[in-house]
């Protein structure tokens, strides 16, 4: 019993010496220290050793699973290190002269969508903004004029972090923070304006229709004299150099905690022209952005007094508008990463199959 644990390590050293890779240490491990492996076999025949030397012939067997599990270890650090540095020196042997596959890649239909909305409002002056997924109350809702408790945050529920953050469930929680950033602009006589485009997330029962994560993109101008025709000229200019046609728009009141008077934004339906038909629910119309007229609460909580200026802001359903210009009836496309599907999406291809 004595000499067994010294005739253990001998086994397991020269075995060790011959190990060329991960997943053979692992196989060492299982060998050695795994259930029924040697050293278990050890323990179990500790029942056979006289008691006067059980205690010596135990510390025995404990000194030699220590040096095993360190020297396992060891070896592991020792075979990963090797492995990558066979990898390095194998993808500095490529072939330069490879030709390179035209196929490869594509971009997102959203993205797509996106960089044209912005180039569009590039174009009118707009600066474009990056805000981040990460926010917290005050920007997601205070700050919009939703204090707790309103009503209007039941439709907004979202997933809240452990640091009291959030993510944010609208554009809209940019609001607060572009307003400051450019609130000097309008001190030097100039508007505020500017797009911001973003990712949002909302506890939502997902179907064709909606998905816990989608992109908005949000729009405020702020002058003295900003109207709501000011509004309308933006989104229909914007609007019909998307789909590349006039499209008609119409006003419909709606309740918007930040923005008052607050409107819905529906285009003609471009599938049926109006006459009715399951994309637009029969309606001839579909809701595309919500918008209206920055409340002064909105102003104020920016620094911005209201007395003097006034604004208008737009929330763009900028996954609706990847859907519509695309012809996508269903949702789940987007972050299904079916690449058969999403790479078929390019500036040009405007016509893909509708309601196939
Ligand atoms: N943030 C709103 C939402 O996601 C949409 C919205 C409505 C944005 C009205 C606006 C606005 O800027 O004026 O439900």
């Amino acid at each position: 019993m004595f000499e067994k644990p010294d005739e253990l390590k001998e086994l397991f050293n020269s075995k060790s010496k011959e190990i060329k890779a991960v997943s053979d240490v692992e196989q060492l491990r299982i060998e050695f220290l795994g259930k029924k492996g040697f050293v278990s076999g050890l323990m179990q025949e500790l029942r056979n050793v006289p008691n006067e030397h059980k205690k010596e012939a135990g510390q025995k067997i404990n000194e030699i699973k220590q040096y095993i599990e360190n020297s396992i270890s060891e070896k592991m650090e020792e075979i990963k290190k090797l492995e990558e540095k066979l990898l390095i020196d194998s993808a500095e042997a490529y072939d330069e002269s490879m030709p390179v596959s035209k196929d490869m890649g594509s971009y997102h239909p959203i993205t797509l969508v996106k960089r044209e909305v912005e180039e569009i409002f590039k174009g009118m002056g707009f600066t474009v903004e990056d805000y981040s997924e990460i926010t917290d109350d005050y920007n997601c809702f205070e700050a919009l004029n939703i204090p707790k408790y309103h009503p209007a945050r039941d439709m907004q529920d979202t997933y809240y972090l452990s640091s009291n953050q959030l993510l944010k469930t609208h554009t809209s929680a940019a609001q607060n923070t572009i307003l400051r950033k450019y609130k000097s602009n309008l001190d030097s006589g100039n508007p505020i304006r500017a797009i911001f485009p973003g990712r949002c997330f909302r506890n939502e029962k997902i179907d064709a229709c909606h998905e816990n994560t989608f992109f908005q993109m949000e729009g405020i101008m702020v002058d003295k004299n900003i109207s709501i025709s000011n509004l309308i000229y933006f989104m229909k200019t914007m609007l019909s150099e998307v789909f590349k046609t006039d499209i008609t728009v119409r006003l419909r009141p709606g309740f918007f905690p930040f923005v008052e008077p607050g409107f819905e934004l529906d285009i003609q339906c471009l599938i049926c022209n109006g006459k009715g038909c399951p994309s637009c629910k029969d309606s001839g119309w579909l809701e595309l952005c919500p918008c209206g007229m920055i409340h002064p609460n909105v102003l104020t909580a920016a620094g911005i007094d209201p007395e003097e200026y006034i604004g208008f802001a737009f929330g763009l359903g900028l996954t609706r508008l990847a859907m519509m210009r695309y012809g996508v009836n269903d949702i789940r496309l987007f972050n299904s990463g079916n690449l058969r599907e999403l790479s078929q999406f390019t500036e040009k291809n405007f016509s893909r199959p509708v309601n196939e």
